[in-house]
C-alpha cells in the first residue's frame, strides 16, 4: 500500500430533482473510495449533510490506517501490535513526526532533544498559582500549552527544526502535566532530571517527594516505566477523531501550534472522547460500590439511561485492537507486580456480560480503548482527574504529526456549510411596541 491517492478513477452520478451532478470518485492508498463533491452545488444546489462527520472527510491523510470492521490499526503501516509489542514511546513519537521509525542515531538525538527541553520557563510557575487547587488538570494544561505560543512564538518547518519543536512541545507538556498533579496536591514539584527517559521523568516528577525516597530506577518502577511507555504509543494517534479535528480545525486558520493542540485538549476532555477513561474508573467504582452488580449498568443502559463508557466507537464494530493490547498489558502488569485489582475483576464481568448480549451485539459494541487504560493508570497510582492528561501525553505526538501534514497541503480553511431550519424574514419592532 503506497502513500498515493487516485484523484479520479470514474465518476459518481446524483440526481437531485431535474439536475444531475457528475462527481469524480477518488480513491485512497488502502483501496478506500470517496466522492469529490467539490462541484456538487454549483450543479445541483445542494450540499451534503452528514450529522457528525461519520460519513465525510475534508482530509486525506497517511498518518494513521484504520478498518473498524476488522479491527486493524497502523500508525505510518506499522501494526499498532508491533509498535507496541518491539518499539519505545520516543521511536513512534519520532516515527509520528517524520513519518519513518528512527535509527539508533536519530532516536538519540531526539531524546536529547526531549531532554534540553524538559523544564518549563520558570515565570510559567505562576500561572499554577492563578488556578484554584480543585481545577481539573485539563484546564490547566489547555491554558499552560497555549500560553507556550508566547515563549516560543516562532516554528520552523524544515525536519531538523520541526523535530526540535516536536520534542519541545512533547517533553514541556509531560512537564506541566506532573507539576500540575503535584500543584493540585499542594507538594513542591520535582524537576526533570537529564539522566532520566521521558516516561521515567514523568513518574519520577509525579511520585517523587522531599520526605520519602522514590527510586524510579527500582525492578518495580521499572515495571511502570515499561507498562506506560506502552500506553502512550496505544494513543499515539487515531486518524481524524474529533480531538484531531479540533487541532486541525484551529490550524486551518494558521494559528499556531500551540493554539491547535489546546483546542484538542479542550476536545479530548468530554467523556465521549477522551474523558471517557476517567468516566469508566467512575463507573467502574460505582458498580464496586454497588455490591459489583453490572446487571444494574447493563440494564440501565439497555434503557438508555445510562452509556457505558468505555464501550463502542464510531470506527471500530469489532474489537478495538487497542482494548485488546491494553487488556494484554493489564493483566501482565497485575501478574508481574501480584497487585489484585477488583475493578479489573468488574471490567471483565462487564465485558463479558456485554459481549454475549443481543442489545450490544446488534448495536457491534465492543470495549474501546478506554475500557482498560483507565483501570492500568489506577493501577499505576494516577488519580482519576488525572486520567485524560495520559491521554493527551499519548496523542500528543499525533496531533503534531496531523498538523504537520495539514501545512504541508496547502491550508484551506475548514468552513463548513449549513442546512438553515431557521425563520423567514422578520420585520423589527420596537421595544416599546413588544408585547
Ligand atoms: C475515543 O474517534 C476516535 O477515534 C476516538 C478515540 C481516539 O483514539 O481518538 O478512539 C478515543 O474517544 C474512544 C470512545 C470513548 N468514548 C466512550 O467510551 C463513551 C461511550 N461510547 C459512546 O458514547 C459511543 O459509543 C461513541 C460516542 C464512542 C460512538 O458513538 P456512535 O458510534 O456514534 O454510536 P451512536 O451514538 O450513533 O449510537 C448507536 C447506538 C445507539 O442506540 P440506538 O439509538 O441505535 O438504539 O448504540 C448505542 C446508542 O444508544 N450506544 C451505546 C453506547 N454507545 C452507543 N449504548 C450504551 N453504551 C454505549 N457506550
Amino acid at each position: 500500500m503506497s502513500n498515493t491517492i487516485k484523484l479520479s478513477i470514474g465518476k459518481a452520478k446524483l440526481q437531485i430533482n431535474d439536475k444531475t451532478a457528475e462527481l469524480p470518485i477518488i480513491q485512497g492508498s488502502d483501496g478506500g473510495l470517496g466522492v469529490d463533491i467539490a462541484t456538487l452545488r454549483a450543479q445541483t444546489g445542494a450540499i451534503i449533510y452528514d450529522n457528525g462527520f461519520n460519513n465525510t472527510t475534508s482530509t486525506l491523510s497517511g498518518i494513521s490506517y484504520i478498518n473498524g470492521e476488522s479491527g486493524i490499526l497502523r500508525y505510518r503501516g506499522y501494526a499498532i501490535e508491533d509498535l507496541v509489542h518491539y518499539a519505545s514511546y520516543r521511536e513512534v513519537a519520532y516515527l509520528m513526526v517524520n513519518g519513518k521509525l528512527p535509527t539508533l542515531k536519530e532516536a538519540n538525538q531526539f531524546s536529547a532533544y526531549l531532554t534540553e527541553h524538559s523544564m518549563i520557563d520558570e515565570d510559567m510557575h505562576h500561572f499554577f498559582a492563578g488556578f484554584p487547587r480543585t481545577s481539573h488538570p485539563m484546564a490547566i494544561l489547555a491554558a499552560m500549552v497555549t500560553s507556550l505560543s508566547s515563549f516560543y512564538p516562532e516554528i520552523a518547518h524544515d525536519d531538523v527544526n520541526f523535530t526540535i519543536t516536536a520534542a519541545r512541545l512533547i517533553s514541556k507538556v509531560r512537564t506541566i502535566a506532573a507539576f500540575s498533579y503535584k500543584k493540585s496536591r499542594g507538594l513542591p514539584v520535582v524537576y526533570p532530571q537529564a539522566h532520566l527517559s521521558y516516561v521515567e521523568n514523568f513518574l519520577n516528577m509525579m511520585f517523587n517527594t522531599p520526605n520519602r525516597p522514590y527510586n524510579i530506577k527500582s525492578e518495580e518502577n521499572q515495571l511502570y516505566v515499561n507498562i506506560l511507555d506502552k500506553l502512550l504509543i496505544l494513543h499515539a494517534d487515531h486518524g481524524q477523531n474529533c480531538s484531531t479535528t479540533a487541532v486541525k480545525l484551529v490550524g486551518s486558520t494558521q494559528a499556531n501550534l500551540y493554539a491547535a493542540v489546546s483546542a484538542g485538549i479542550c476536545a479530548l476532555w468530554g467523556p465521549l472522547h477522551g474523558g471517557a477513561n476517567q468516566a469508566v474508573i467512575e463507573m467502574l467504582e460505582n458498580i464496586k460500590e454497588d455490591g459489583g452488580n453490572v446487571e444494574k449498568y447493563i440494564e440501565n443502559a439497555k434503557n438508555k439511561d445510562y452509556r457505558l463508557m468505555g464501550f463502542g466507537h464510531a470506527l471500530y464494530k469489532s474489537y478495538d485492537p487497542r482494548a485488546t493490547l491494553a487488556k494484554e498489558l493489564l493483566d501482565d502488569f497485575l501478574s508481574k507486580c501480584s497487585i489484585s485489582e477488583p475493578l479489573f475483576e468488574i471490567a471483565q464481568e462487564l465485558e463479558r456480560r456485554v459481549l454475549s448480549d443481543d442489545y450490544f451485539i446488534e448495536r457491534k459494541l465492543y470495549p474501546n480503548i478506554d475500557f482498560y487504560t483507565g483501570i492500568i493508570y489506577k493501577a499505576l497510582g494516577i488519580p482519576t482527574n488525572m486520567l485524560t492528561v495520559m491521554f493527551v501525553l499519548g496523542r500528543l505526538p499525533g496531533w503534531i504529526a496531523q498538523w504537520r501534514e495539514l501545512m504541508g497541503y496547502g491550508i484551506k480553511i475548514f468552513r463548513p456549510r449549513q442546512i438553515y431550519i431557521g425563520p423567514g424574514a422578520v420585520e423589527y419592532v420596537k421595544m416599546e411596541d413588544r408585547v
